[in-house]
C-alpha cells in the first residue's frame, strides 16, 4: 500500500471512529473481514464471541462488519437497539442452503430430534431450531442434549466433525461453505511441502479428509488460542485468508501460510471503510428481525449461549 493510500484510509477511519463515538455506535468485526476494517473495530472475534458482545455492549448503533447472518443474530439479540450491515449484499452462501420450509420438512421425517443449526443461517432457519452452535462449541452443544440422535444443520462438514466426538447420532443437512470445502488434499500437500516444519490448523467447515490431516481442528478464535499458545512457530491455516492477518499483528514472531490462495469469502471482503462511515451517516443498512421470528430464534440462540465454551 503507497503512503498516499494509508494516509487516505487512516482519515477515513478516523472519520468512521468519531461518527462511531459521536452516536453511540459499537463497530464489531468478523476475523475474515480486511485489514484496515479488523484495525477500525471496536472488537474482532469469531461469530460467538460478537454474538456475545452484541448482547452485552450498550451502545445504540451496532456496525456489524461482517455477512448478513451475523448481524440478523445480533439484532435477535438486541431488539432495542439498530444493527446496521455496511454492505447490504454481504451474504453467506452456506447459510442460504437451507430454508424454513426445508428444515421443517427436515423435521418432520425425523419427528421427536432436536435440531442444531450452526450460527451460519438465517434467523427464520434458527427459529425452527432447537439450539444453535458455531464452530466453537458445536460438540458440547450437542453432548449437552444428552439424547441418542441430532439433527445438524446447515453445514454437512461440521456435522460430520461433531460426529467423530460423541456416539449420538448425527442426522444433517447437506450444505456447506464454498470456500472451506473446497480444499483439496492436493492443495495441503503443496503448502507442506513448501513449508515442512509447519503446523496445519484448519476450521471444522473444511472436508473431513482434510481434517484428518490437521495438527488441529479449530473455531477462528480458536486458532487464534491455539497459536498463541504454541511452541511452534511455523503454521499452515486452513480457514479464510483474512484471520491470517489477525494471526500475524498478535504474533509478530510466527510465521503463517495460506493452506491455498483460493481461501478468500468474497462476502466477507465487500465492506470498506467508506461503507462503515455511509452506514452511520445515513443509518443503513439496517437488518431488522420479526418479532415472532426473533422470539423463536433468540430461544435457540440463548440455548446455545448457556452451554459453556472449552
Ligand atoms: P467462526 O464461527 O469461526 O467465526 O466462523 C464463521 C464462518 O463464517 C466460517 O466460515
Ligand atoms: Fe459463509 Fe463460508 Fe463466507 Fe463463512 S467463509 S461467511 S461460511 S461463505
Amino acid at each position: 500500500m503507497d503512503q498516499d493510500t494509508k494516509k487516505n484510509q487512516k482519515e477515513l477511519s478516523l472519520r468512521a471512529r468519531r461518527l462511531a463515538s459521536g452516536k453511540n455506535a459499537i463497530i464489531l468485526a468478523h476475523n475474515y473481514q480486511l485489514p484496515e476494517i479488523q484495525d477500525l473495530a471496536d472488537i474482532t472475534g469469531d461469530s460467538l464471541a460478537l454474538s456475545i458482545e452484541a448482547s452485552k455492549t450498550e451502545a445504540d448503533i451496532i456496525v456489524f462488519c461482517g455477512v448478513h447472518f451475523m448481524a440478523e443474530t445480533a439484532a435477535i439479540l438486541c431488539p432495542g437497539k439498530k444493527v446496521f450491515l455496511p454492505s447490504k449484499s454481504a451474504g453467506c452462501a452456506m447459510a442460504d442452503m437451507l430454508n424454513a420450509d426445508e428444515l421443517r420438512a427436515f423435521k418432520a421425517d425425523h419427528p421427536g430430534v432436536p435440531v442444531v443449526t450452526y450460527v451460519n443461517s438465517t434467523a427464520e432457519v434458527k427459529a425452527e431450531s432447537y439450539i444453535c452452535c458455531t464452530s466453537a462449541n458445536a460438540v458440547q452443544v450437542v453432548k449437552s442434549l444428552g439424547v441418542p440422535e441430532v439433527l445438524m444443520t446447515p453445514d454437512k462438514n461440521l456435522a460430520m466433525w461433531v460426529q467423530r466426538h460423541t456416539d449420538q447420532k448425527i442426522l444433517y443437512w447437506p450444505g456447506y461453505c464454498p470456500v472451506h470445502d473446497s480444499l483439496t488434499v492436493g492443495a495441503i500437500n503443496r503448502a507442506r511441502s513448501e513449508h515442512p516444519g509447519a503446523l496445519l490448523i484448519a476450521h471444522p467447515e473444511c472436508p473431513p479428509v482434510i481434517l484428518d490431516m490437521a495438527n488441529a481442528v479449530r473455531s477462528t478464535t480458536g486458532m487464534l488460542e491455539y497459536v498463541n499458545k504454541s511452541n511452534a512457530n511455523e503454521f499452515i491455516i486452513a480457514t479464510e485468508a483474512g484471520l491470517l492477518y489477525t494471526l500475524q499483528r498478535q504474533n509478530p514472531g510466527k510465521r503463517f501460510y495460506p493452506a491455498s490462495d483460493a481461501l478468500v469469502c468474497q462476502d466477507m471482503k465487500k465492506t470498506r471503510i467508506e461503507d462503515v462511515i455511509a452506514a452511520l451517516e445515513h443509518e443503513r443498512y439496517r437488518v431488522t428481525v420479526s418479532e415472532e421470528i426473533r422470539v423463536k430464534a433468540l430461544e435457540a440462540v440463548r440455548r446455545m449461549m448457556a452451554v459453556p465454551r472449552d
